[in-house]
């Protein structure tokens, strides 16, 4: 939730500010901005309502350069999107800062800076910050110890970046809740809300923990624990390519990202299995352990990662081991009875979300054996607070419609009930043949791939339409949830997933000519069972828009269908899960609506 970038340097630093903004835009873009020092030693700033795109087109019309200098791109909380609410914020001429997250009592430390003369320009909680810095600086503290005294003062969960026109050689930096990197370069350095903004730049960084505050200089960086004690921090050397966040030959990253899947879900597979057979010892000792004491497993995530948890539950119960799985905004208020031998799983794609880190957190006093993370991102906060990981290898995903990461959280659950089907007791060829299915993946994932032209036309029949229905039963339940989810993400169609067996409690009231319902038919046990509830819509007129199995007989009146070929029955949720990203994708083109960067949301959702 919100882009921090910043930059000081003997060089001007305008365009690794602007690609940074660019290369953060997924974390929010109703406005952006940035504040350089400039030669004449003033603080020049430039905001913007909307994209990235649109403060570059401002710059070009009045350029700026300088040596240091922050910049922001917004997800608003506190006041609407406005120029007056984007960041920098500066207090007066003086102090400029950049902030994301939330500062709980800015009523109050409003209300004392008023008193005290100074003059709020916008309704946002983070212009608070740039007041008391002045107030603080005023009192004859150089920037890093006035920093250090009002971020005492600030309650909340925070990153923020502070630089000013009196100090030529330094921006001061915070986090507290939400993720901060510094990047090291020579005789300049960065900073960073993700390592995404600066590969052009650097490949060595630190990760700052919680608490700390950095003091960033051409020549080097100091770093403070919460108590305010020099603290060193390892120096990490990012793998990432620079241009893994390009979009190559596709017309959006959603698309890539889609297509990427085969690749990304063998990448996740190797090492992991070989000829039949799990290894185990891939995992880590330590994972290994905790499985051997595992029970049971509470699953906790948000949006399509827990999506992914649900189809886990059928997977796991499967196996006899009992599972629970539950939003995190919900579980982290609520009081909870946890069951001995049971295992707290957390799956996120980018290991940053506030409502799973804080109900992680809240895990620790609750008696849970320990603590796996399902991640995508390595120097993450959920990986590194838990116990132990099992990650995700999907690379950069950039769009904010999940599509990679969903499916290889999948096959990494896949991995985890392998792990725990053996000490299950369940037999050496049943979990053989499991591994084969999962080994057979990728390649079914591309065959489904090549459907996208059959998808791109069957997308036509959406376009116009304000409903949409989307029907499962079982583990393709919450495979239809994620498929309306994707939907009204990237489309703004209304789009609900029901257990096709509840249609007939309330939502068959909706049913009509109007109403496409979308329904994957895979060759399963439930087979029967979602075909009459297929039989219910048709007899209401409902359009039936189906994904099946070449195996499956339909025999309904009226339908447009897509067949799979030989898809697996323990992967087929993952399968089924690509036509569905494909259908939303060109149902959003025909709509022509931002498909990567729909309006209202963003990837990364830092705020609770
Ligand atoms: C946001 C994103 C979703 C994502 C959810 C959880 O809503 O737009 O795509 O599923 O957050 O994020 P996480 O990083 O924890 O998987």
């Amino acid at each position: 939730m919100c882009g921090i970038v910043g930059a000081v340097a003997r060089r001007n630093i305008t365009p690794i500010l602007i690609e940074g903004l660019r290369r953060l835009e997924y974390r929010g873009y109703d406005s952006a901005g940035i504040a350089i020092r400039d030669s004449a030693g003033r603080i020049q700033r430039i905001r913007s309502v909307g994209k990235v795109a649109s403060l570059q087109q401002r710059m070009e019309e009045n350029p700026i350069e300088g040596e240091l200098g922050i910049a922001h791109t917004r997800w608003a909380t506190h006041g609407m999107p406005a120029e007056r609410n984007a960041h920098p914020h500066m207090s007066g001429e003086q102090v400029a800062v950049v902030h994301n997250g939330i500062i709980e009592n800015h009523a109050e430390l409003r209300e004392e800076l008023i008193a005290k003369g100074y003059r709020f320009t916008s309704d946002t909680d983070t212009e608070v910050i740039a007041h008391l810095m002045a107030d603080a600086v005023k009192d004859g503290n150089d920037l890093c110890n006035a920093f250090k005294s009002v971020v005492k003062r600030l309650v909340g969960a925070y990153s923020l970046a502070v630089a000013s026109p009196d100090d030529p050689d330094r921006i001061v930096v915070a986090r507290a809740g939400s993720p901060l990197v510094v990047g090291l370069g020579d005789g300049e350095n960065f900073v960073a809300s993700d390592v995404f903004a600066l590969l052009t730049e650097t490949q060595r960084f630190i990760f700052l923990e919680e608490g700390d505050l950095a003091d960033v200089r051409r020549e080097g960086v100091q770093v403070f624990d919460s108590e305010g004690n020099p603290v060193e921090r390892p120096v990490v050397s990012s793998k990432l390519n620079p241009t893994a966040t390009d979009k190559g030959p596709y017309r959006h990253y959603m698309l890539k990202e889609i297509f990427e899947q085969p690749a990304v879900v063998a990448e996740t597979l190797e090492g992991r299995i070989h000829k039949g057979r799990l290894l185990e010892e891939s995992f880590g000792y330590e994972t290994k352990s905790l499985l051997d004491r595992t029970k049971r497993i509470q699953i906790i995530a948000c949006g399509t990662s827990y999506h992914a948890g649900m189809v886990a539950r059928y997977w796991f119960e499967e196996i006899g081991i009992p599972c629970n799985v539950e939003v995190a905004s919900e579980y982290r208020y609520r009081k909870s009875v946890v069951s001995p031998d049971t295992l707290f799983v957390t799956i996120s794609q980018s290991g940053e979300t506030a409502d799973t880190l804080a109900a992680l957190r809240g895990s620790r006093q609750q008696g849970y054996i320990g603590s796996l993370v399902i991640c995508n991102v390595p120097e993450s906060s959920l990986v590194r607070e838990s116990d132990v990981a099992l990650m995700t290898r999907a690379g950069p995903e950039i769009g904010v419609a999940s599509t990679k990461a969903f499916t290889t959280q999948l096959v990494a659950l896949r991995l985890l009930v392998l792990a725990l089907a053996r000490r299950q007791g369940v037999d050496a060829e049943q979990l053989n043949t499991w591994v084969e299915e999962l080994h057979a993946l990728p390649r079914q994932m591309e065959v489904v791939l090549k459907l996208n032209d059959q998808i791109e036309e069957m997308a036509q029949g959406f376009a116009e339409r304000s409903h949409a229905l989307f029907l499962g039963r079982g583990p393709f339940y919450p495979i239809a949830l994620e498929g309306a989810l994707k939907l009204k993400e990237i489309s703004y169609i209304h789009a609900e997933a029901y257990p096709a067996g509840e249609l007939k409690h309330g939502p068959l009231a909706l049913v009509d000519a109007e109403m496409p319902v979308v329904c994957a038919l895979p060759d399963d046990p439930l087979l029967e069972k979602v075909l009459s509830n297929l039989q219910e819509v048709r007899a209401r007129g409902g359009e039936l828009f189906l994904f099946s199995d070449k195996r499956v007989k339909i025999e309904l009146d009226n339908y447009q269908s897509l067949t799979l070929d030989d898809i697996c029955p323990t992967t087929a949720p993952i399968v089924y899960t690509v036509p569905l990203q494909l259908l939303s994708y060109h149902v959003a083109l025909l709509k022509g609506t931002d498909v990567d960067q729909p309006r209202n949301l963003a990837k990364s959702v830092t705020v609770e």
